[in-house]
């Protein structure tokens, strides 16, 4: 059996390294006061990004440049990263393509994606990731509000692993996350997009209470990991 590696870099940050490749997830670490690796650390074939705000985005630009990974995001955010020097492959909500990594589909979500410049530099629709990488299915969530489809990404997917944001405010809330969790069916959940900054903060343990009628749930740590 191979075994999927995904680890926890704070925020919504993960890396997911499997038999044919490593993948990052919104590597926001510069700017991240929890995270737990610098940018120059990132060793990848893939950065995945979700969208254009500045804890997703974050330093995925200079960990392209400097190591050539490919970043693979919505049109008008690859694009926006192949003119400012990134390698960059451009994806949009629906589709799925396969990489040496694994393969990769584009899932909706509920948000806003522009880039922190002023005047802000529209990118695009936000999205989410369903990640086959090993025969293991793992879903990021992206930055999202609740939404009824969540149901039918279930019944497509049997998803290994869910990463679902907890924070509120921006994102969905501890308890939408439960009910993303009931639609989604996930073996394993692990929260996401909390306690980095005073107006996302959550107890994750009340959340794991919560949720583990329907998944189990995992709550790690920035530097920690699990298995699949
Ligand atoms: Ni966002
Ligand atoms: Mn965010």
């Amino acid at each position: 059996m191979n075994i999927l590696k995904i680890s926890f870099h704070g925020h919504s940050c993960f890396s997911l390294e499997g038999k044919a490749g490593k993948v990052i997830i919104d590597p926001f670490l510069r700017g991240n006061p929890t995270a737990d690796i610098k940018p120059s650390q990132v060793k990848v074939d893939a950065v995945l990004v979700s969208h254009g705000h500045g804890d997703h985005l974050g330093d995925a630009i200079e960990i392209s440049k400097s190591t050539g990974a490919l970043i693979i995001a919505p049109y008008e955010l690859a694009v926006y990263c192949q003119r400012r020097g990134a390698a960059s492959h451009a994806m949009h909500i629906g589709g799925s393509r396969r990489f040496p990594f694994g393969s990769v589909k584009l899932t909706q979500a509920l948000h806003g994606s522009a880039a922190d410049e002023d005047p802000l530099v529209y990118t695009g629709n936000p999205c989410g990731f369903m990640i086959n990488m090993d025969d293991k299915v793992v879903y990021h969530a992206g930055d999202t509000g609740l939404f009824g489809d969540m149901e039918l990404l279930g019944k497509l997917n049997f998803i290994d692993l869910a990463l679902l944001p907890i924070g509120d405010n921006f994102v969905m809330g501890p308890d939408d996350a439960v009910i993303a969790a009931q639609m989604l069916k996930p073996k394993m959940v692990v929260p996401m997009h909390y306690n980095t900054f005073e107006v996302i903060k959550q107890d994750p343990d009340d959340f794991a209470h919560k949720v583990e009628l329907y998944s189990k749930p995992v709550i790690l740590k920035p530097g920690e990991h699990l298995e699949l």
